[in-house]
């Protein structure tokens, strides 16, 4: 089964094939936001793949278009609740929650505000 870590807490989950990286995160309770829930028009699940991105489906015109939204994309920028997971690679797949993402989810979690800082 696909193994997920999030960076930079080190948060792991192992998930079934054809699951996004935002429900990865979630399964496992990586601090990443998803303002729209999921539905690819917030930018709020912005990460950086580090490691592993060859598992990981195609990017589409509409996860470009509202990647376009986000700040400091770079290359290896997706959106977590678009990127799904194709196939098992032998090693992990790691991937950087962005700084922006990070506080989506602390906005969206008010009761962990004083565990991040
Ligand atoms: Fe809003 Fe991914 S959760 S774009």
């Amino acid at each position: 089964m696909p193994k997920v870590r999030f960076m930079p807490d080190g948060f792991v989950a192992d998930v079934p094939e054809g699951s996004t990286l935002l429900q990865a995160a979630k399964q496992c309770g990586a601090p990443e936001g998803d303002a729209c829930g999921g539905n690819c028009a917030c930018s709020t699940c912005h990460v950086y793949v580090r490691q592993g991105g060859g598992a990981l489906s195609e990017q589409e015109d509409a996860e470009a278009d509202i990647l376009d939204k986000a700040f400091a994309v770079l290359p290896s920028s997706r959106l977590g609740c678009q990127a799904k997971i194709t196939s098992s690679p032998e090693s992990e797949i790691v991937v950087e929650i962005t700084q922006e993402s990070r506080e989506a989810w602390v906005n969206e979690h008010p009761e962990a505000r004083h565990k991040t800082g």
